[in-house]
């Protein structure tokens, strides 16, 4: 298909309530181990067409593309050489026109990623800024700078790569000479763009152009919260922890969540709107709090912007409350709903990231060493955790694989490690090639059915036969089934576009009303009765032999005789 279209998708119904976004349930596609078509071991666009009936019968609403554009593969694709290109590894632009219009065809949304934070090395500004002069107008498009100390031989600041490592790295100048300094807050083949430059602003706009006439539904913002940074070089402070400055008081770390980021996306919003068919931005912002996450998707900027926060709340009823009641004030205070996540490309998969004891802090991968998931724990957990998300108004983010109940690969050889976080952490961080593993579809099959062949980019555990698709299909209680049933529920009641109202309930459990449904979920150690007169909708795993709700299982119960009254969104009490 070469003909592209700028024609929304179709799928809107007419039981549709508000814009297709604020409830979706939108589908992450990590291309490179989604499913391979050509045998090379890795994903590509041919692979996912062809399996595009999956997500027609998980029934979802959107798909999510991480990078496919051309690319060194530094970092898997987050470093891009072209924006407006596709690599030969993923397949032609004719390849992705025919995936978007397939895609559309069944009734969803496509979404792709757009990195603006950086480009790749490889991209022709920084090959011509490295051929430049200092000071010149192509080095001006990156972050320049002269070195610290006799000789310039210190970064210009203390500035660490969220890969660890400095954030620096020095060029050699056209002469030969040692040069400058270019800032990179990833790898050092990911070079930050200088925003502060009105011609980067006016490529980015174009680039959203060029890719809305392609028809694409909307953008995922890589590092959003990291454009503008606050780059006074005289200022030393104390090292943040990357990404999220988690740990440290005081001040923001000064190349995150900087205010001027704001003013982007009003720009770029603006553009969407001149288009025709509710295209949507989604940000992936790390950032301290709800209220500073909400302040990306008021209603002249972004849709959408992942909570983390939620992401990483310990599995406890307090916690989960707290995070959920926070999430949905500060987004109801900007009039935006609130995008619930709890898997992607960069965490622990959360089968097994709930799977260690409760209250374990992320870690940034797991090596074989390193202590182990309890992978019944885990399971049970993240089943009853997606449950949760499922019933919660907003819309929410599934990756690849969790509809399978994947866990982390654990165990990968290290020398099959291929995220740089392995190398420029000095091997002190496993990093994320765990969660990225090529997805099991047939049990049977080489490489569980990814590829034609054994290949696959990373390898996959011996175990994962009983993850595959064809043996989760149709056999009740299976992952696999429990999500399709979830999200034909989900629908079906309108859980994504109604209200919590929290009802009261012991310490150890969250339990709220959703519309006509009760969810309850228990965190505690012992079983807890069904609400007299409940009848039980749908639930996360078996009630015990005398009809309680186990520890760590969430349920969806209808209670029929009660009279309802309504009190509002109560803010107090379980
Ligand atoms: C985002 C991506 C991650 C990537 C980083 C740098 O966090 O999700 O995979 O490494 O940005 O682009
Ligand atoms: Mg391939």
């Amino acid at each position: 298909m070469s003909s592209a279209t700028a024609e929304p998708a179709p799928g809107d119904g007419p039981t549709q309530a508000g814009p297709w976004w604020r409830d979706a349930v939108i589908y992450q596609i990590y291309p490179r181990s989604f499913a391979d078509s050509d045998g090379d071991g890795v994903g590509d666009l041919p692979g996912i067409t062809a399996r595009l009936d999956h997500l027609v019968e998980l029934d979802v609403d959107a798909v999510w593309l991480s990078p496919f554009y051309p690319s060194p593969q530094a970092d898997a694709g987050y470093d891009v050489a072209d924006y407006r290109g596709v690599d030969p590894l993923f397949g032609t632009l004719a390849d992705l026109d025919r995936l978007i219009a397939e895609t559309h065809a069944r009734g969803l949304r496509f979404i792709v990623d757009l990195v603006p934070n950086h480009t790749s090395s490889a991209h022709p500004w920084f090959t011509a800024a490295l051929a430049a002069e200092p000071g010149s107008p192509q080095r001006q498009r990156y972050i320049f700078r002269d070195g610290r100390g006799p000789g310039g031989t210190e970064p210009p600041n203390d500035w660490q790569s969220v890969f660890g490592g400095p954030a620096w790295t020095r060029v050699t100048e056209p002469d030969g000479s040692p040069g400058q300094w270019y800032l990179h807050l990833f790898d050092r083949g990911q070079p930050d763009l200088n925003w502060d430059l009105p011609e980067v602003r006016a490529e980015f706009l174009d680039i959203l152009r060029y890719w809305l006439d392609r028809g694409v539904d909307g953008f995922r913002v890589d590092v959003a919260h990291g454009l503008v940074k606050q780059l006074d070089l005289a200022a030393a402070h104390p090292p943040v922890e990357p990404v999220t400055g988690e740990g440290t008081e005081g001040p923001r770390p000064p190349m995150w969540d900087q205010d001027g980021v704001h003013a982007i996306y009003r720009e770029w919003r603006r553009v969407l709107d001149g288009c025709p068919g509710e295209r949507i931005l989604v940000a992936e912002a790390w950032v301290q709090s709800a209220e500073r996450l909400a302040a990306y998707v008021r209603p002249d900027e972004m849709h959408q912007a992942f909570n983390f926060e939620y992401l990483e709340a310990a599995w406890t009823a307090p916690i989960q409350y707290a995070v959920i009641t926070r999430s949905l004030a500060a987004n109801e205070a900007v009039g935006a709903p609130t995008t619930w996540v709890l898997s992607n490309h960069d965490v622990l998969r959360h089968a097994s990231r709930l799977g260690l004891p409760v209250g374990t802090p992320r870690p940034r991968g797991i090596g074989v060493d390193d202590p182990q998931p309890d992978a019944v724990v885990g399971l049970r957990r993240a089943r009853a955790a997606t449950l949760l998300m499922l019933s919660l108004p907003g819309s929410a983010y599934l990756y690849q694989g969790e509809e399978l109940g994947l866990p982390e690969h654990t165990t990968l050889p290290d020398e099959a490690r291929q995220d740089p976080t392995w190398e420029r952490s000095g091997h002190a961080e496993r990093g994320r090639d765990g969660c990225r593993v090529p997805i099991p579809w047939e049990a049977d099959a080489p490489a569980y059915g990814f590829g034609p062949g054994d290949a696959s980019w990373l390898p996959q555990p011996p175990l994962w036969a009983e993850y595959a698709l064809d043996r989760q299909r149709g056999v009740v209680g299976s992952t696999y089934e429990l999500y399709r049933t979830s999200l034909r529920l989900r629908r079906e009641l309108r859980l994504g576009s109604g209200t919590v109202y929290w009802l009261t309930s012991p310490d150890d459990v969250l339990y709220f009303r959703n519309g006509e449904l009760r969810v309850l979920t228990n965190f505690g150690a012992d079983p807890v009765e069904l609400p007299a007169g409940a009848e039980l909708v749908h639930a996360s795993g078996p009630l015990d032999a005398d009809g309680r709700v186990p520890t760590d299982v969430t349920v969806w119960i209808r209670v029929a005789e009660e009279p309802v009254r309504d009190s509002g969104p109560a803010a107090t009490g379980r």
